[in-house]
């Protein structure tokens, strides 16, 4: 049985209130649908058509090419929007259908569902999820012999329909034929004045096909997000799951209610995660870590054994070792090398900085390279923008070098090794290895040979 996955995603959504494609809106870091393709390659299916239409552009700029695209011009509803997506499987045998904005369904589920089409054999294989609160979806009325006998939508439903906790998911497989006559029946007859996929179902019964429901044991999998309130509680589901699926790997994480993990972030056993910690983008932490209260890392990546302490870092990279905070923020381009000390309030930015080096209280540096074993004394800060131009100069400072307190270090510049600066000196010219420079504009006072 070769089965062709259609995925629907060129709906309005209006409930949403929004000008981005609802299928973009983000759960976990990631775009909903994004959730949804993972689900289908994970269980084993080909390429999905995916059919687009609002927004067509930005979705298809934001997934590039894991989908065969078809454009859904008017959006009339599901039935039309599968029959679109047909244009492009004129031969598919078996078909499975999915929505875009129902981004929680597990892999192991699709694969339940094709795993009873195959055995089965019913013309439409269904899934559905039995709801404490079934408002908005689609109820499924079953037939005495309890296959499916009919999919009642929300507004179109009388009060004892409405009653019913059974709903209908969105995801179905369909015998290929079956689908395509089918398809040519559903006329939008219903308070949307849309073409109803569920009516598919209706119509295979009077032509004795079967429809066999498959129900979900979770139902936060078939959680359909059509508001900004859908999207809150998917991104709790969601989260929900990422954490469990951490703390199974042998991660702290001390409350999860207040912790923030995009999919896709990896985090090494026995770091620990304090509150209000959230780890974002393509973040990559070692093992040993204790990260938070407190700590926003961002496509950031983390040796083993490193602190962050209500800080930010984002596209940086810090080695072994090294503590952060309070209080500071990397900002891109910074790849701070191993047991480096950088305290209250640092702001550094597209720096490197060597082993051992302590940067401890309230100094900035940008588009530096410094050195081992360095110390940056308080208030430091690298002049890096010297003009209008908006041209950024480098500073360099050699290993061993002792920075005084105030120092302002006028760029492009460079601090020899081992040398020192006076406190409150304005660095304007470069001071030799071992040498003493002190004052405004800062002269040197005294040289030394350095060995080594
Ligand atoms: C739909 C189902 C409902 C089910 C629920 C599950 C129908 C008629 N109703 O309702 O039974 O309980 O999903 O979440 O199918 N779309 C298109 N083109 C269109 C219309 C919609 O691509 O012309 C896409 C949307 O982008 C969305 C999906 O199809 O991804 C479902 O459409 P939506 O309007 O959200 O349907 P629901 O009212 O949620
Ligand atoms: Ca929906």
């Amino acid at each position: 049985m070769t089965v062709r996955p259609i995925i629907l995603a060129a709906g309005v959504g209006k409930r949403m209130k929004s000008s981005l494609p609802k299928v973009l809106h983000r759960i976990c870091g990631r775009p909903m649908i994004h959730y949804v393709l993972e689900a289908v390659h994970a269980a084993g299916l080909a390429q999905p058509v995916l059919v687009v239409g609002r927004g067509a552009e930005a979705v298809r700029a934001e997934l590039g090419d894991v989908a065969t695209f078809v454009e859904q011009a008017e959006q009339r509803g599901t039935a039309h929007a599968v029959q679109v997506g047909l244009e492009a499987l004129p031969d598919a045998s078996t078909i499975l259908v999915l929505y875009g904005d129902v981004p929680l369904l597990a892999p192991g589920t699709l694969r339940r569902l094709l795993d009873h089409h195959r055995d089965a054999r019913p013309g439409i294989t269904l899934l559905t999820a039995r709801l404490a609160d079934p408002n908005g979806y689609g109820r499924v009325i079953r037939s005495p012999a309890g296959t499916v006998a009919r999919i009642v939508e929300d507004a179109d439903a009388s009060p004892e329909e409405r009653a019913i906790g059974e709903i209908n998911a969105g995801t179905y497989i369909f015998e290929g034929a079956l689908l395509r006559e089918g398809l040519g029946h559903v006329r939008p007859a219903n308070a949307q004045g849309e073409y109803y996929l569920t009516d598919v179902a209706a119509w295979a019964l009077t032509r004795g096909a079967r429809v066999d429901p498959l129900t979900v044991a979770d139902p936060t999998e078939v959680l359909g997000v059509n508001s900004r309130r859908d999207l809150a509680r998917a991104e709790a589901a969601m989260r929900d799951r990422l954490l469990a699926a951490l703390m199974d790997a042998g991660v702290t994480v001390v409350d999860p209610a207040t912790t923030y993990v995009h999919a896709g972030v990896v985090v090494g056993e026995d770091t620990v995660l304090h509150p209000g910690t959230s780890l974002e983008g393509e973040t990559r932490v070692g093992r040993g870590c204790v990260l938070g209260p407190q700590a926003r890392l961002v496509d950031a990546s983390l040796e083993d054994g490193v602190t962050v302490l209500a800080s930010t870092v984002t596209r940086s990279s810090v080695g072994e070792g090294t503590h952060i905070g309070p209080y500071s923020h990397l900002r891109p381009g910074c790849r701070i090398g191993r047991r480096v000390e950088i305290g209250n309030y640092a702001e550094i930015k597209n720096t490197t900085v060597g082993d051992g080096t302590k940067i401890h209280h309230k100094s900035y540096l940008g588009d530096a390279t410094v050195g081992e074993r360095v110390n940056v004394g308080a208030g430091t800060v690298t002049c890096n923008l010297r003009d209008r131009s908006g041209k950024k100069w480098p500073t360099v400072i050699e290993d061993e070098a002792f920075i005084g307190s105030d120092s302002m270090l006028v760029a492009p510049l460079r601090i020899g090794r081992g040398a020192t600066t006076g406190a409150g000196s304005v660095v304007t010219k470069d001071v030799p290895p071992g040498a003493v420079a002190v004052g405004v504009p800062a002269r040197v006072i005294r040289r030394s040979e350095v060995t080594g």
